[in-house]
């Protein structure tokens, strides 16, 4: 059975819209958490446009499923991550003026570096898992730095319109999800999945776990969070099915 994880940075995102105390994140994550989701999801970023250093220490104490905490690899968020101790970080790039996580982490480019950061999060009882572009050069170079996980940035499979190129992009996750797994990653995926566009993921794919956050939050605003996370893990549970 392939898990959820819910991301609720954008409940965080419509309480920073007015500055005040709600919707609180810390609310949905147990709400997503009645409903049946395997985790929960937040990005603690430098510019703390959504998520607030409040709502991780609370997500702490509060998530009984598994808390990840999505992160850059800057000196203030690994040590506030070292403290906390989530039960798995996902590293990412971060850039400023970005809407959303843009692509994924070039961990091929500075082995060295992670590989440290690894073993620092290790000594802590910490995972980690990578967010990479699926090809095998970055999940080459994910192995290298003895993470637990890679996440494959599946934000282009997304986006494309056209029935060729969206063809290409799944096959470049199956692959890369494949060369994963038979190498030891557990192997996520995530960004811009919605209702529609998980269910070749999940039936073609060697995917575990999976990372969603913006299709949920925006259903939830019609139908309510509990039905929306619901809807996605009866569909995931189908498709998984179906592989
Ligand atoms: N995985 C990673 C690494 C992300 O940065 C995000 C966005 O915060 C997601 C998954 C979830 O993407 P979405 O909100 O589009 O479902």
């Amino acid at each position: 059975m392939i898990t959820l994880n819910v991301n609720i940075d954008h409940i965080a995102t419509l309480r920073q819209a007015r500055g005040g105390k709600e919707p609180d994140p810390v609310a949905a994550a147990v709400v997503c958490e009645l409903a049946g989701a395997d985790g929960i999801v937040c990005h603690l970023r430098e510019d703390r446009r959504h998520i607030q250093d409040r709502d991780v220490e609370l997500l702490r104490q509060v998530v009984t499923t598994k808390l990840d905490l999505e992160m850059a690899a800057v000196e203030e968020i690994i040590n506030i991550a070292l403290r906390i101790k989530p039960d798995l970080v996902t590293i990412v790039p971060e850039r400023r003026m970005e809407l959303t996580t843009e692509g994924g982490l070039d961990v091929a480019a500075d082995i060295k570096r992670f590989k440290d950061l690894v073993n620092k999060m290790h000594d802590a009882g910490i995972e980690v898992s990578f967010f990479v572009e699926p090809e095998l050069l970055q999940i080459d170079a994910v192995l290298e730095t003895k993470a637990d996980m890679v996440e494959l940035h599946t934000g282009l499979y997304s986006n494309l319109k056209s029935k060729n190129q969206w063809s290409q992009e799944l096959e470049r996750i199956k692959t890369s999800a494949k060369y994963a797994k038979e190498n030891g990653l557990k192997v996520a995926a995530g960004h811009g999945l919605n209702y529609k566009n998980v269910i070749p993921i999940c039936r073609e794919t060697v995917v575990e776990e999976l990372s969603i956050g913006h299709s949920i939050v925006s259903r939830s605003a019609f139908v309510g969070l509990e039905r929306a996370v619901r809807e996605m893990i009866d569909i995931i549970s189908y498709a998984t099915l179906l592989r």
